[in-house]
């Protein structure tokens, strides 16, 4: 902390990218962090203006000329196996960590390697901390490295972690989801593309073969009572044209419970979180309700007496809650300010 100015520095590794810049966005506006550096290899000597121009006017600099030993933390905002070298140095100097790519989030080494495919340093990963804000706290504040969790398991978890606690649900877990295109970084491709993507909703890798099931698979685990039957996950993710925002729609067997007493659980198991709100029963949480800012909404549909499913749905913004809101969320939480700063 420079006692001069009473703030923390920090860095953005990828500032130029979609999470980056938002990050930067939510940065310049925090009253106790101050970025020191933020990179990207493209546009190193130019305002990030240059990419977006209603982005913060910060000079961005070539990520070699980073120094990431002169701050306190640093938020990788990289591609996948780009970031776990940038992680290993920067913990390596002394900083701390949030990293906002895929590559610490999965604990067992195996599924990292045939998940992402890409090396990372084993011992930093057993050390990380998976940093789903409202359920890690404790962890994340003692924490050096952070694993910032993905859109779509951010949105899962805050869905059905409440229930999955108590044991309630019974797979197979179906979950519908939505993500606007803004999910798939700034560099458009074929299926992203302006003229791919408008007037259109594209289904992609549905199934269980989008990379963020291992991922939701091992929160369930992580988050059920000893003894509890695995959930099983069917996960089918749709491009929709929007910039930002998804949405999941997640069906599973609820045996025991109406959906009214799902509700009470999850009006309980929230309240006094800033950043979800669980809708009265018969709202839908809607993408217009939460697109920028740090918020979820929770609604559970009201059902058949006939079927005993729950169904349960959850909105969030992908690069807010899903990305840069969560990471700073997280940072709050590691210096011990109140998690509302820079957020609210
Ligand atoms: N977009 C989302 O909704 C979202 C949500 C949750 C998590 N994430 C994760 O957050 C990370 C960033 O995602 P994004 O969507 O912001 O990506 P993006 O828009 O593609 O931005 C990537 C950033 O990394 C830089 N970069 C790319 N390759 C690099 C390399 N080899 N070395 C150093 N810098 C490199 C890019 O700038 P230069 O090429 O100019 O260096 C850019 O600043 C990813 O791991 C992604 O999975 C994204």
């Amino acid at each position: 902390m420079t006692a001069a100015s009473n703030t923390h520095s920090v860095g953005v590794l990828g500032a130029s990218g979609s999470s980056g810049a938002e990050l930067i966005r939510l940065l310049s506006k925090h009253p106790r962090f101050s970025v020191s550096f933020a990179t990207s290899r493209q546009y190193a000597g130019h305002s990030l203006r240059r990419v977006d121009p209603a982005a913060v006017d910060i000079e961005l600099c070539h990520p070699d000329d980073a120094d990431t030993s002169c701050v306190e933390a640093v938020f990788t905002c990289l591609p996948h196996g780009s970031s776990a070298p940038a992680v290993k140095r920067s913990r390596s100097g002394g900083a701390r960590v949030i990293d906002l790519s895929g590559d610490f989030r999965l604990r067992d080494p195996e599924t990292h390697r045939t998940v992402y495919g890409s090396p990372r340093d084993e011992q930093l990963a057993a050390e990380a901390v998976y940093g789903l804000s409202e359920f890690a706290e404790a962890r994340v504040r003692e924490a050096g490295l952070v694993a910032n969790p993905g859109c779509y398991p951010t949105c899962t978890a805050l869905a059905v972690v409440p229930a999955v606690k108590r044991g309630l649900l019974r797979g197979p877990l179906i979950i519908n989801a939505l993500s606007g295109v803004s999910g798939a970084g700034r560099t458009p491709s074929a299926k992203t593309h302006f003229c791919a993507a408008v007037d259109d909703v594209r289904p992609y890798n549905v199934g269980s073969s989008h990379r963020h099931v291992p991922e939701i698979e091992q929160s369930l685990r992580a988050w059920s009572p000893a003894g509890a039957p695995e959930l099983p996950v069917i996960f089918n993710p749709h491009l929709v044209p929007l910039e930002r925002g998804m949405l999941v729609t997640i069906t599973a067997s609820l045996p025991s419970l109406t959906p009214a007493e799902l509700h009470e659980v999850y009006t309980d198991a929230y309240r006094g979180h800033d950043f979800v709100d669980v809708l009265p029963m018969g709202e839908h949480a809607r993408i217009r309700a939460v697109a920028r800012t740090n918020r979820a909404v929770i609604a559970i549909a009201p059902g058949h007496p006939r079927t005993r499913h729950a169904v349960i749905t959850c909105a969030i913004d992908n690069l807010l809650k899903g990305a840069a809101g969560q990471a700073l969320q997280n940072a709050n939480t590691m210096f011990g300010f109140p998690i509302q700063e820079g957020l609210a």
